[in-house]
């Protein structure tokens, strides 16, 4: 047990998948999982395991934002050894042809500052996507027949922003999308040597302030579970 994860050792599998919502943890875990067991459930942060094609594999929520997230996959990688992580999650789309529903791969992620940027003071670092992941994960969105990008996107701290000037100089260098929470976990990922991607499906539009309906979020995130498993196992 950790402070925050209640699953005893063993419990969690060396690859995790990381949706910000612990109830679409729990509705992923039911979908797609065979045996799902519920690991934990410390202040209503759910984690399941369970298999997939006979692979081992908990999904568990990490909140919203960098500073949650960090906490869940610092104690998943250094007390629960997880080796695997892929976020998978919801994002606003910054491009045009960057539409609602559509995939993205998150390439690299830019951010003001996730929690691990004071150790490298004035340094910029450059928190980027495994590379065997990222092609594994291209493939299977192509196969499963989802449109798919690959990029970079920005990392925000601020769902309601107060930065236009920030979001058009983000579009001008091509960023694709925005969402809270991959540049942390990329950067987690790096330190302690582990495989991190994150797949994000676009649930707004920055430009055309289109959203994705409720009734039709469930099909378009199985969609990026589906190449997120995929892509840990290939
Ligand atoms: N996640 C989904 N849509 C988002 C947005 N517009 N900004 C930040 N995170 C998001």
């Amino acid at each position: 047990m950790t402070f925050h994860i209640g699953a005893k050792p063993g419990e969690i599998a060396e690859t995790v998948l990381l949706p910000g919502d612990p109830y679409r943890a729990r509705w992923a875990a039911q979908k797609y999982l065979e045996n799902p067991v519920l690991v934990n459930e410390v202040r209503g942060m759910l984690g399941y395991t369970g298999t997939w094609r006979g692979h081992r594999v908990t999904i568990h929520g990490s909140g919203m934002g960098m500073p949650s997230l960090s906490i869940y996959a610092n104690e998943l990688i250094r007390d629960y050894g997880a080796q695997t992580l892929i976020r998978i999650g919801s994002a606003g789309a910054m491009q045009p042809h960057v539409k609602v529903r559509d995939v993205v791969l998150a390439q690299a992620a830019s951010t003001l500052g996730s929690p691990s940027q004071a150790m490298f003071r004035e340094l910029h670092f450059a928190p980027v996507a495994d590379f065997g992941l990222l092609t594994a994960a291209h493939k299977a969105a192509q196969s499963i027949g989802v449109p798919v990008h690959v990029g970079g996107i920005y990392s925000s701290d601020t769902f309601y922003d107060e930065r236009p000037d920030l979001n058009e100089q983000l579009q001008r260098h091509g960023c694709l999308c925005v969402e809270m929470e991959a540049a942390e976990l990329y950067h987690l990922a790096a330190r302690h040597g582990r495989r991190a991607l994150a797949v994000l499906t676009i649930s707004d539009h920055l430009l055309t302030q289109e959203a994705l309906p409720a009734d039709q979020r469930e099909t378009s995130f199985g969609a990026m579970v589906e190449v997120a498993l995929e892509a840990a196992f290939s």
